[in-house]
């Protein structure tokens, strides 16, 4: 540890990301409903995940032999074998497999994110373990929100809000950026209830008519989940796999 404060930012959407990318070591990418949450579930559970931006990558490694996974506008694409339901990368027997996956906004946000130095996977699930695991890093952090078709949206920035306040007040960080502030305070406001806070939000309301409730509770129960998923390569896995892997 150099003693010295480190910077934590938030960025609201991958349309800002060149706005906010340089001096960062770390990028977190977090997209709450659902990808992110998904992907860390399937951590959790064993599974390596290959993220790809595009339905087309996806099929040319189905077409492979692998599994693949996508989602557009929060419905499984047609021919895959699955979505991006976090309650689905818990099936133990996708355990010790891979699965590559693509959505609408998270796996883009990754790839994106992919010029770190270190990029990790955030969610509500891993809140604790991630926000221990960044403080312990000793570097630079850029918060990316998913977002919606680049557009800022209130679940990814509850998140963030919440990561970025809990290492602003470790004393370790600082920020100075008004889309830091503006989470930190999102997130003190909601987080007594999330899930009320979310009602009228856009994809909160685009998932219910899809009758995917069940999966919103599940991205918003904070610490269901202690991993800490990293990119190794193309694939994401565990941080405490990443030596076995490299
Ligand atoms: C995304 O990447 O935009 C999402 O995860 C959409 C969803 O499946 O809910």
């Amino acid at each position: 540890m150099t003693g010295e404060k480190k910077r934590v930012e938030v960025c609201y959407s991958p349309s800002q990301w060149h706005l906010y990318k340089n001096n960062y070591e770390i990028a977190v990418v977090i997209d709450v409903l659902r990808a992110t949450s998904a992907i860390c579930t399937a951590v959790e559970n064993g599974v390596t995940i290959v993220p790809v931006s595009s339905v087309e990558e996806a099929k040319d490694y189905q077409n492979k032999g692998y599994i693949a996974a996508a989602e557009r506008d929060g419905q499984i694409v047609e021919g895959f074998d699955m979505g991006n339901s976090p309650v689905s990368y818990k099936d133990p027997e996708l355990k010790g497999k891979t699965v590559v996956l693509t959505t609408t906004n998270g796996t883009t946000a990754i790839n994106i994110a992919r010029e770190k130095e270190t990029v990790v996977i955030g969610s509500l699930n891993n809140l604790d373990s991630l926000c221990k695991w960044l403080k312990e890093q000793d570097k630079n952090i850029l918060l990316l929100g998913s977002g919606w078709k680049d557009k800022f949206n209130l679940e990814d920035t509850i998140c963030a809000g919440a990561i970025a306040d809990e290492l602003i007040e470790s004393q370790k960080f600082f920020a100075e950026e008004d889309s830091t502030i503006a989470a930190k305070f999102i997130y003190r406001s909601a987080k007594e209830n999330i899930f009320s806070f979310l009602k009228a939000s856009s994809h909160r309301k685009r998932l219910r008519n899809l009758n995917l409730n069940e999966d919103v509770k599940y991205c918003l129960t904070p610490n269901n989940l202690t991993v800490v998923p990293i990119l190794k390569g193309d694939e994401i896995v565990a941080v405490n796999l990443e030596v076995e892997k490299a």
